[in-house]
Protein backbone atom coordinates (compact mmCIF):
# COMPACT_ATOMS: atom_id res chain seq x y z
CA UNK A 1 0.00 0.00 0.00
CA UNK A 2 1.50 3.08 -1.22
CA UNK A 3 -0.31 5.86 -0.55
CA UNK A 4 -2.44 5.54 2.84
CA UNK A 5 -5.35 8.68 3.56
CA UNK A 6 -6.76 8.71 6.58
CA UNK A 7 -10.34 9.62 7.68
CA UNK A 8 -12.00 10.42 10.60
CA UNK A 9 -15.64 11.25 11.37
CA UNK A 10 -16.36 12.85 14.26
CA UNK A 11 -20.14 11.19 14.87
CA UNK A 12 -22.41 12.02 17.70
CA UNK A 13 -22.23 8.57 19.13
CA UNK A 14 -18.16 7.96 18.20
CA UNK A 15 -15.35 9.05 16.33
CA UNK A 16 -14.75 6.59 13.50
CA UNK A 17 -11.49 6.51 11.63
CA UNK A 18 -10.86 5.00 7.99
CA UNK A 19 -7.67 4.15 6.32
CA UNK A 20 -7.68 3.50 2.74
CA UNK A 21 -5.36 3.33 -0.37
CA UNK A 22 -4.93 4.50 -3.45
CA UNK A 23 -7.54 2.42 -5.09
CA UNK A 24 -10.10 3.03 -2.44
CA UNK A 25 -9.74 -0.31 -0.47
CA UNK A 26 -10.31 -0.09 3.26
CA UNK A 27 -7.20 -1.23 5.13
CA UNK A 28 -8.33 -0.63 8.60
CA UNK A 29 -11.50 0.59 10.14
CA UNK A 30 -11.99 1.94 14.11
CA UNK A 31 -14.91 3.27 16.02
CA UNK A 32 -14.58 4.84 19.40
CA UNK A 33 -17.42 5.88 21.20
CA UNK A 34 -18.16 9.12 23.26
CA UNK A 35 -19.78 9.65 26.20
CA UNK A 36 -23.21 9.94 25.38
CA UNK A 37 -24.68 13.22 25.03
CA UNK A 38 -25.60 15.14 28.18
CA UNK A 39 -29.27 16.65 28.45
CA UNK A 40 -29.28 18.95 31.49
CA UNK A 41 -33.03 20.05 30.37
CA UNK A 42 -35.51 18.94 27.89
CA UNK A 43 -34.62 19.57 24.40
CA UNK A 44 -31.06 20.08 25.17
CA UNK A 45 -28.16 18.05 24.17
CA UNK A 46 -24.89 18.72 24.65
CA UNK A 47 -21.05 17.44 24.35
CA UNK A 48 -17.42 18.08 25.56
CA UNK A 49 -15.20 18.77 23.03
CA UNK A 50 -12.24 17.72 24.91
CA UNK A 51 -14.12 13.78 24.26
CA UNK A 52 -14.02 14.05 20.94
CA UNK A 53 -10.42 14.84 21.02
CA UNK A 54 -10.24 11.93 22.85
CA UNK A 55 -12.02 9.51 21.46
CA UNK A 56 -10.33 10.57 17.97
CA UNK A 57 -6.91 9.56 19.50
CA UNK A 58 -8.21 5.95 20.15
CA UNK A 59 -9.46 5.59 17.15
CA UNK A 60 -6.75 6.48 14.80
CA UNK A 61 -4.54 3.95 17.25
CA UNK A 62 -7.04 1.36 16.69
CA UNK A 63 -7.30 1.89 13.15
CA UNK A 64 -3.71 1.87 12.10
CA UNK A 65 -2.76 -0.89 14.37
CA UNK A 66 -5.90 -2.90 12.25
CA UNK A 67 -4.07 -1.84 9.40
CA UNK A 68 -0.82 -2.93 10.38
CA UNK A 69 0.29 0.33 9.49
CA UNK A 70 2.07 3.37 11.45
CA UNK A 71 1.43 7.01 11.43
CA UNK A 72 4.22 8.09 9.99
CA UNK A 73 2.83 6.44 6.81
CA UNK A 74 -0.33 8.60 6.23
CA UNK A 75 -0.17 10.61 3.98
CA UNK A 76 -2.43 12.90 4.34
CA UNK A 77 -6.01 13.45 6.67
CA UNK A 78 -9.35 14.35 5.52
CA UNK A 79 -12.11 15.33 8.49
CA UNK A 80 -16.13 15.02 8.74
CA UNK A 81 -18.26 15.29 11.63
CA UNK A 82 -21.76 15.87 13.03
CA UNK A 83 -22.98 19.23 11.91
CA UNK A 84 -24.35 22.38 13.52
CA UNK A 85 -22.94 22.24 16.84
CA UNK A 86 -21.05 25.13 19.08
CA UNK A 87 -17.47 24.48 20.28
CA UNK A 88 -16.29 28.03 22.56
CA UNK A 89 -12.81 28.61 23.05
CA UNK A 90 -11.30 31.26 25.13
CA UNK A 91 -7.73 33.09 23.94
CA UNK A 92 -5.99 30.22 24.97
CA UNK A 93 -7.42 27.96 22.79
CA UNK A 94 -9.44 26.19 26.22
CA UNK A 95 -13.16 25.09 25.83
CA UNK A 96 -15.39 27.37 28.11
CA UNK A 97 -18.57 25.16 28.23
CA UNK A 98 -19.99 21.81 26.88
CA UNK A 99 -20.87 22.15 22.97
CA UNK A 100 -24.70 22.69 21.79
CA UNK A 101 -24.59 20.15 19.25
CA UNK A 102 -26.88 19.24 16.00
CA UNK A 103 -30.19 18.21 18.18
CA UNK A 104 -30.09 20.89 20.97
CA UNK A 105 -33.75 22.01 20.35
CA UNK A 106 -33.40 25.25 23.23
CA UNK A 107 -33.28 28.04 20.47
CA UNK A 108 -36.99 28.47 19.48
CA UNK A 109 -36.71 31.87 20.96
CA UNK A 110 -33.50 33.25 19.16
CA UNK A 111 -34.67 31.64 15.72
CA UNK A 112 -37.83 34.11 15.93
CA UNK A 113 -35.45 37.05 17.22
CA UNK A 114 -32.83 36.55 13.98
CA UNK A 115 -35.76 35.97 11.37
CA UNK A 116 -37.39 39.55 12.77
CA UNK A 117 -34.12 41.31 12.86
CA UNK A 118 -33.00 40.12 9.38
CA UNK A 119 -36.40 39.68 8.03
CA UNK A 120 -37.58 35.59 6.79
CA UNK A 121 -36.95 36.75 2.98
CA UNK A 122 -33.53 38.51 3.36
CA UNK A 123 -32.39 35.00 5.80
CA UNK A 124 -32.97 33.05 2.98
CA UNK A 125 -31.30 35.41 0.74
CA UNK A 126 -28.09 35.73 2.73
CA UNK A 127 -27.94 32.51 3.76
CA UNK A 128 -29.60 29.80 1.93
CA UNK A 129 -31.89 28.68 4.53
CA UNK A 130 -34.27 29.80 7.26
CA UNK A 131 -33.46 30.32 10.96
CA UNK A 132 -33.96 26.84 12.71
CA UNK A 133 -33.45 25.85 16.44
CA UNK A 134 -30.67 23.18 15.14
CA UNK A 135 -27.88 25.66 13.32
CA UNK A 136 -25.44 27.26 15.34
CA UNK A 137 -25.90 31.35 15.02
CA UNK A 138 -29.29 30.86 16.88
CA UNK A 139 -26.95 28.76 19.94
CA UNK A 140 -24.29 31.82 19.80
CA UNK A 141 -27.62 34.01 20.31
CA UNK A 142 -28.82 31.85 23.00
CA UNK A 143 -25.19 31.88 25.07
CA UNK A 144 -24.44 35.67 24.81
CA UNK A 145 -28.27 36.22 26.14
CA UNK A 146 -28.08 33.39 29.07
CA UNK A 147 -24.30 33.09 30.03
CA UNK A 148 -22.98 36.40 29.32
CA UNK A 149 -20.03 35.74 31.89
CA UNK A 150 -19.20 32.57 29.11
CA UNK A 151 -19.71 34.99 26.62
CA UNK A 152 -17.32 37.44 27.56
CA UNK A 153 -14.79 35.07 27.22
CA UNK A 154 -15.07 33.94 23.63
CA UNK A 155 -12.50 34.65 21.76
CA UNK A 156 -13.28 31.79 18.90
CA UNK A 157 -16.16 29.79 17.64
CA UNK A 158 -15.58 26.73 15.66
CA UNK A 159 -17.78 23.92 14.62
CA UNK A 160 -17.36 19.73 16.32
CA UNK A 161 -14.58 18.31 13.82
CA UNK A 162 -13.08 21.67 13.26
CA UNK A 163 -12.48 21.42 17.47
CA UNK A 164 -10.40 18.06 16.36
CA UNK A 165 -8.64 20.01 13.50
CA UNK A 166 -7.25 22.89 15.82
CA UNK A 167 -5.72 19.96 18.16
CA UNK A 168 -4.52 18.43 15.08
CA UNK A 169 -2.85 21.65 13.60
CA UNK A 170 -3.39 24.34 15.73
CA UNK A 171 -4.98 26.29 13.04
CA UNK A 172 -8.79 27.45 13.48
CA UNK A 173 -10.42 26.37 9.90
CA UNK A 174 -13.51 25.11 8.40
CA UNK A 175 -15.25 23.98 5.29
CA UNK A 176 -17.68 25.37 2.71
CA UNK A 177 -20.14 22.25 3.38
CA UNK A 178 -20.04 22.40 7.16
CA UNK A 179 -19.95 26.11 7.47
CA UNK A 180 -23.28 26.56 5.32
CA UNK A 181 -24.88 24.82 8.40
CA UNK A 182 -24.13 27.73 10.59
CA UNK A 183 -26.72 30.42 9.59
CA UNK A 184 -23.65 32.53 8.87
CA UNK A 185 -22.54 31.62 5.41
CA UNK A 186 -23.49 33.23 2.18
CA UNK A 187 -24.32 29.79 0.33
CA UNK A 188 -24.24 31.36 -2.78
CA UNK A 189 -21.05 33.28 -2.58
CA UNK A 190 -19.15 30.39 -0.75
CA UNK A 191 -17.71 32.65 2.08
CA UNK A 192 -18.78 34.24 5.59
CA UNK A 193 -21.95 36.58 5.02
CA UNK A 194 -20.43 40.26 6.30
CA UNK A 195 -24.46 41.23 6.76
CA UNK A 196 -25.38 37.97 8.56
CA UNK A 197 -21.88 38.86 11.34
CA UNK A 198 -23.42 42.66 11.12
CA UNK A 199 -27.20 41.46 12.02
CA UNK A 200 -25.18 39.89 14.58
CA UNK A 201 -22.88 41.36 16.59
CA UNK A 202 -20.22 39.83 15.34
CA UNK A 203 -16.70 39.89 14.49
CA UNK A 204 -15.20 38.27 11.59
CA UNK A 205 -12.10 37.41 13.55
CA UNK A 206 -14.36 34.77 15.75
CA UNK A 207 -14.97 32.79 12.82
CA UNK A 208 -12.22 30.39 11.14
CA UNK A 209 -11.20 30.49 8.02
CA UNK A 210 -13.21 28.91 5.64
CA UNK A 211 -12.08 26.42 2.65
CA UNK A 212 -12.98 23.92 -0.19
CA UNK A 213 -13.36 20.46 0.93
CA UNK A 214 -10.09 19.15 -0.92
CA UNK A 215 -7.97 22.37 0.29
CA UNK A 216 -5.22 21.61 2.68
CA UNK A 217 -6.67 23.59 5.89
CA UNK A 218 -3.24 23.06 8.02
CA UNK A 219 -0.87 20.87 8.86
CA UNK A 220 -0.01 17.95 11.68
CA UNK A 221 1.55 20.02 14.76
CA UNK A 222 4.35 18.44 16.89
CA UNK A 223 1.72 18.13 19.85
CA UNK A 224 -1.03 17.02 17.43
CA UNK A 225 1.51 14.16 16.28
CA UNK A 226 2.38 13.20 19.34
CA UNK A 227 -1.58 12.95 20.90
CA UNK A 228 -2.74 11.01 17.57
CA UNK A 229 1.00 9.23 16.44
CA UNK A 230 0.55 10.84 12.89
CA UNK A 231 3.49 12.75 11.89
CA UNK A 232 4.21 16.43 12.01
CA UNK A 233 3.72 18.00 8.71
CA UNK A 234 1.01 15.40 7.73
CA UNK A 235 -1.46 17.71 5.43
CA UNK A 236 -4.86 17.78 6.66
CA UNK A 237 -7.68 18.58 3.85
CA UNK A 238 -10.64 20.66 5.18
CA UNK A 239 -12.86 17.64 5.15
CA UNK A 240 -16.91 18.26 5.14
CA UNK A 241 -19.61 18.07 7.25
CA UNK A 242 -20.84 14.18 7.53
CA UNK A 243 -24.06 14.69 5.26
CA UNK A 244 -21.75 15.97 2.09
CA UNK A 245 -18.71 13.50 3.22
CA UNK A 246 -21.52 10.95 3.43
CA UNK A 247 -22.66 11.61 -0.13
CA UNK A 248 -18.65 12.12 -1.48
CA UNK A 249 -18.49 8.24 0.21
CA UNK A 250 -21.37 7.19 -1.58
CA UNK A 251 -20.42 8.83 -4.86
CA UNK A 252 -23.08 10.90 -4.85
CA UNK A 253 -21.33 14.05 -7.10
CA UNK A 254 -23.29 14.31 -10.41
CA UNK A 255 -26.55 16.34 -10.70
CA UNK A 256 -29.16 13.58 -10.99
CA UNK A 257 -27.20 11.63 -8.24
CA UNK A 258 -29.38 11.60 -4.64
CA UNK A 259 -28.85 9.14 -1.66
CA UNK A 260 -31.75 8.50 0.95
CA UNK A 261 -29.33 7.39 4.55
CA UNK A 262 -31.21 6.18 7.18
CA UNK A 263 -29.02 6.76 10.77
CA UNK A 264 -30.89 7.87 13.75
CA UNK A 265 -31.91 10.75 11.23
CA UNK A 266 -32.74 10.07 7.64
CA UNK A 267 -31.57 12.10 4.79
CA UNK A 268 -32.28 12.66 1.28
CA UNK A 269 -29.28 14.54 -0.24
CA UNK A 270 -29.12 15.34 -4.14
CA UNK A 271 -25.93 17.14 -5.60
CA UNK A 272 -26.69 20.33 -7.72
CA UNK A 273 -24.65 22.36 -10.15
CA UNK A 274 -26.13 25.53 -8.68
CA UNK A 275 -27.59 26.53 -5.52
CA UNK A 276 -30.95 25.54 -5.98
CA UNK A 277 -33.33 27.56 -2.72
CA UNK A 278 -36.74 26.26 -1.36
CA UNK A 279 -38.43 29.65 -0.46
CA UNK A 280 -39.66 28.20 2.23
CA UNK A 281 -36.80 26.57 3.73
CA UNK A 282 -38.00 23.01 4.48
CA UNK A 283 -35.13 21.57 2.57
CA UNK A 284 -31.60 22.92 3.36
CA UNK A 285 -29.43 24.20 0.97
CA UNK A 286 -25.81 23.60 1.60
CA UNK A 287 -22.51 23.55 -0.47
CA UNK A 288 -21.26 19.82 -1.34
CA UNK A 289 -17.99 18.94 -0.58
CA UNK A 290 -16.81 19.74 -4.49
CA UNK A 291 -15.41 23.15 -5.62
CA UNK A 292 -18.18 25.04 -7.91
CA UNK A 293 -21.30 22.09 -6.71
CA UNK A 294 -24.51 22.62 -3.99
CA UNK A 295 -26.65 20.37 -2.32
CA UNK A 296 -29.98 20.17 -1.03
CA UNK A 297 -30.93 17.77 1.38
CA UNK A 298 -34.08 17.23 3.74
CA UNK A 299 -34.03 15.36 7.01
CA UNK A 300 -36.23 13.33 8.75
CA UNK A 301 -35.62 13.55 12.73
CA UNK A 302 -36.41 10.75 13.94
CA UNK A 303 -35.77 7.42 10.93
CA UNK A 304 -33.70 5.06 12.20
CA UNK A 305 -34.60 6.01 15.88
CA UNK A 306 -37.89 5.06 15.27
CA UNK A 307 -37.06 1.75 15.05
CA UNK A 308 -34.28 2.02 18.02
CA UNK A 309 -37.27 3.17 20.07
CA UNK A 310 -39.50 0.47 19.31
CA UNK A 311 -36.67 -2.05 19.43
CA UNK A 312 -35.95 -0.11 23.12
CA UNK A 313 -39.67 0.15 24.37
CA UNK A 314 -41.53 -3.23 22.79
CA UNK A 315 -38.98 -5.44 21.27
CA UNK A 316 -38.55 -7.79 24.11
CA UNK A 317 -35.11 -8.32 23.86
CA UNK A 318 -35.19 -9.04 19.63
CA UNK A 319 -32.16 -7.75 17.61
CA UNK A 320 -32.86 -5.52 14.74
CA UNK A 321 -32.44 -8.87 12.29
CA UNK A 322 -35.24 -10.47 14.37
CA UNK A 323 -37.68 -7.47 13.88
CA UNK A 324 -37.02 -7.28 10.14
CA UNK A 325 -38.27 -10.83 9.84
CA UNK A 326 -41.17 -10.71 11.97
CA UNK A 327 -41.83 -7.10 9.61
CA UNK A 328 -41.11 -9.52 6.41
CA UNK A 329 -44.32 -11.85 7.32
CA UNK A 330 -46.78 -8.91 7.01
CA UNK A 331 -47.98 -7.58 3.53
CA UNK A 332 -47.09 -4.69 1.92
CA UNK A 333 -48.69 -1.08 3.52
CA UNK A 334 -48.91 -3.33 7.04
CA UNK A 335 -52.95 -3.78 6.47
CA UNK A 336 -53.98 -0.25 6.90
CA UNK A 337 -51.53 0.85 9.58
CA UNK A 338 -49.43 4.17 9.37
CA UNK A 339 -46.57 5.41 11.22
CA UNK A 340 -45.58 9.36 11.46
CA UNK A 341 -42.47 9.55 12.93
CA UNK A 342 -42.30 12.57 14.17
CA UNK A 343 -40.30 11.34 17.68
CA UNK A 344 -38.31 14.27 17.54
CA UNK A 345 -40.35 16.94 16.09
CA UNK A 346 -39.38 17.25 12.46
CA UNK A 347 -37.53 19.23 9.57
CA UNK A 348 -38.23 18.31 6.50
CA UNK A 349 -41.42 19.31 5.01
CA UNK A 350 -43.26 20.54 8.27
CA UNK A 351 -40.19 22.59 10.23
CA UNK A 352 -41.74 21.84 13.44
CA UNK A 353 -39.85 21.01 16.63
CA UNK A 354 -43.09 20.25 18.48
CA UNK A 355 -44.61 17.88 15.90
CA UNK A 356 -45.47 14.11 17.58
CA UNK A 357 -45.16 10.71 16.31
CA UNK A 358 -48.44 8.52 16.28
CA UNK A 359 -49.64 4.82 15.17
CA UNK A 360 -52.61 5.63 13.16
CA UNK A 361 -55.63 2.60 12.19
CA UNK A 362 -55.13 0.31 14.60
CA UNK A 363 -57.35 -2.60 14.70
CA UNK A 364 -57.21 -5.87 16.96
CA UNK A 365 -56.05 -7.86 13.56
CA UNK A 366 -53.27 -5.52 13.76
CA UNK A 367 -49.75 -7.48 15.05
CA UNK A 368 -46.62 -6.55 16.67
CA UNK A 369 -45.25 -7.24 13.03
CA UNK A 370 -47.38 -5.35 11.54
CA UNK A 371 -46.19 -2.26 13.70
CA UNK A 372 -42.86 -2.94 12.93
CA UNK A 373 -43.97 -3.08 9.43
CA UNK A 374 -45.65 -0.11 9.96
CA UNK A 375 -42.88 2.12 11.08
CA UNK A 376 -40.49 0.98 8.32
CA UNK A 377 -42.88 2.07 5.56
CA UNK A 378 -44.29 5.44 7.59
CA UNK A 379 -39.81 6.23 7.61
CA UNK A 380 -39.58 5.69 3.85
CA UNK A 381 -42.97 7.98 3.43
CA UNK A 382 -41.61 10.75 5.33
CA UNK A 383 -37.94 10.37 3.64
CA UNK A 384 -40.13 10.52 0.15
CA UNK A 385 -41.91 14.10 1.55
CA UNK A 386 -37.99 15.11 0.49
CA UNK A 387 -38.27 13.56 -3.03
CA UNK A 388 -41.51 14.94 -4.10
CA UNK A 389 -40.42 18.76 -2.77
CA UNK A 390 -37.06 17.66 -5.29
CA UNK A 391 -39.67 17.41 -7.72
CA UNK A 392 -41.67 21.01 -7.52
CA UNK A 393 -37.89 22.43 -7.56
CA UNK A 394 -37.00 20.62 -10.61
CA UNK A 395 -33.92 18.45 -9.14
CA UNK A 396 -33.25 16.12 -11.10
CA UNK A 397 -33.29 12.32 -9.47
CA UNK A 398 -31.58 9.83 -11.80
CA UNK A 399 -30.84 7.28 -9.34
CA UNK A 400 -31.24 6.84 -5.63
CA UNK A 401 -28.05 4.87 -3.33
CA UNK A 402 -29.50 3.73 -0.02
CA UNK A 403 -26.79 4.18 3.34
CA UNK A 404 -26.81 3.42 6.93
CA UNK A 405 -29.31 1.10 8.71
CA UNK A 406 -31.90 1.35 5.81
CA UNK A 407 -29.40 -0.32 3.30
CA UNK A 408 -28.37 -3.22 5.20
CA UNK A 409 -32.16 -4.64 5.71
CA UNK A 410 -33.36 -6.21 2.55
CA UNK A 411 -37.00 -5.54 3.45
CA UNK A 412 -36.02 -1.97 4.39
CA UNK A 413 -34.62 -2.04 0.66
CA UNK A 414 -37.40 -3.17 -1.16
CA UNK A 415 -39.96 -0.78 0.95
CA UNK A 416 -38.11 2.10 0.04
CA UNK A 417 -37.57 1.18 -3.66
CA UNK A 418 -41.34 0.21 -3.72
CA UNK A 419 -42.02 3.60 -1.71
CA UNK A 420 -39.49 5.80 -3.95
CA UNK A 421 -41.07 3.97 -7.26
CA UNK A 422 -37.50 4.13 -8.09
CA UNK A 423 -34.25 1.11 -8.27
CA UNK A 424 -32.11 1.43 -5.66
CA UNK A 425 -28.54 1.18 -6.04
CA UNK A 426 -26.61 -0.18 -2.84
CA UNK A 427 -22.72 0.66 -2.73
CA UNK A 428 -19.90 -1.87 -2.14
CA UNK A 429 -18.19 -1.31 1.33
CA UNK A 430 -20.36 1.81 2.48
CA UNK A 431 -18.27 3.14 5.13
CA UNK A 432 -19.94 6.19 5.69
CA UNK A 433 -18.50 10.27 6.18
CA UNK A 434 -15.06 9.09 7.34
CA UNK A 435 -14.69 7.37 4.29
CA UNK A 436 -15.42 10.57 2.06
CA UNK A 437 -13.45 12.10 4.19
CA UNK A 438 -10.35 9.92 3.14
CA UNK A 439 -11.51 10.78 -0.18
CA UNK A 440 -11.31 13.91 0.14
CA UNK A 441 -7.57 13.94 1.73
CA UNK A 442 -6.59 11.80 -1.58
CA UNK A 443 -7.65 14.64 -3.50
CA UNK A 444 -5.60 17.24 -1.34
CA UNK A 445 -2.58 15.07 -1.54
CA UNK A 446 -2.98 14.81 -5.46
CA UNK A 447 -4.05 10.82 -5.57
CA UNK A 448 -6.99 11.64 -7.72
CA UNK A 449 -7.17 15.08 -9.75
CA UNK A 450 -10.74 15.77 -8.17
CA UNK A 451 -13.74 14.19 -6.38
CA UNK A 452 -15.40 13.08 -9.19
CA UNK A 453 -12.35 11.40 -10.17
CA UNK A 454 -12.01 9.78 -6.52
CA UNK A 455 -15.05 8.48 -6.48
CA UNK A 456 -14.82 6.95 -9.94
CA UNK A 457 -12.15 4.83 -8.78
CA UNK A 458 -13.47 4.07 -5.32
CA UNK A 459 -17.23 3.70 -5.07
CA UNK A 460 -18.97 0.86 -6.84
CA UNK A 461 -22.69 -0.52 -6.98
CA UNK A 462 -22.77 -3.79 -5.84
CA UNK A 463 -26.43 -4.55 -5.79
CA UNK A 464 -29.55 -2.88 -7.59
CA UNK A 465 -33.41 -3.40 -6.07
CA UNK A 466 -36.15 -2.98 -9.02
CA UNK A 467 -39.07 -1.74 -7.50
CA UNK A 468 -42.56 -4.72 -7.43
CA UNK A 469 -45.26 -2.85 -9.72
CA UNK A 470 -48.09 -3.80 -7.70
CA UNK A 471 -46.58 -2.53 -4.57
CA UNK A 472 -45.38 0.88 -6.04
CA UNK A 473 -49.31 1.56 -7.07
CA UNK A 474 -50.24 0.59 -3.24
CA UNK A 475 -47.42 2.80 -2.00
CA UNK A 476 -48.77 5.79 -4.02
CA UNK A 477 -52.12 5.33 -2.89
CA UNK A 478 -51.11 4.67 0.91
CA UNK A 479 -48.57 8.03 0.54
CA UNK A 480 -51.33 10.41 -0.09
CA UNK A 481 -53.09 9.11 3.09
CA UNK A 482 -49.57 9.52 5.03
CA UNK A 483 -49.86 12.88 4.27
CA UNK A 484 -52.74 14.09 6.11
CA UNK A 485 -51.31 12.62 9.23
CA UNK A 486 -49.55 15.77 10.20
CA UNK A 487 -52.31 18.74 9.27
CA UNK A 488 -54.33 16.27 11.40
CA UNK A 489 -51.97 15.77 14.40
CA UNK A 490 -51.49 18.83 14.40
CA UNK A 491 -54.66 20.28 15.72
CA UNK A 492 -54.51 18.16 18.71
CA UNK A 493 -52.91 19.82 21.84
CA UNK A 494 -50.66 17.62 23.99
CA UNK A 495 -49.83 19.83 26.84
CA UNK A 496 -51.90 19.11 30.22
C1 LIG B 1 -27.44 17.53 9.26
C2 LIG B 1 -27.61 17.06 10.66
C3 LIG B 1 -27.06 15.77 11.07
C4 LIG B 1 -25.85 16.01 11.88
C5 LIG B 1 -25.51 14.82 12.75
O1 LIG B 1 -28.13 18.69 8.98
O2 LIG B 1 -28.16 17.74 11.49
O3 LIG B 1 -26.80 14.94 10.01
O4 LIG B 1 -24.80 16.41 11.05
O5 LIG B 1 -24.89 13.81 12.19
Amino acid sequence: MATKLLGIDVGTGGTRAVLLDEAGRVWGAATAEHVPMASPELGWAEQDPRDWWRATCVAVAECLTEAGATGAEVSAVGLSGQMHGLVLLDAAGEVLRPALIWCDQRTEEECRAITARVGAKRLIELTANPALTGFTLPKIWWVRAHEPEIWSRVRSIMLPKDYVRFKLTGTRATDVADASGTLLFDVVNRRWSVEMLKASDLKAEILPEVFESPETSGRMSKEGAEASGLREGTPVVAGAGDQAAGAVGMGIVEPGNVSATIGTSGVVFAATSSPVVEPKGRIHTFCHAIPGRWHVMGVTQGAGLSLRWFRDQFGGGASYDGLMKEAAKVPASADGLLWAPYLMGERTPHLDPNARGALVGLTAQHTRAHVIRAILEGVAFSLRDTLTIFRELSVPVKSIRLGGGGARSSLWQQIQSDIYGMTVDLVAAEEGAAYGAALLAGVGAGVWRSVEAACGTAVHVAKRVEPIRKNVELMNRRYEEYRKLYPALRTIGYKN
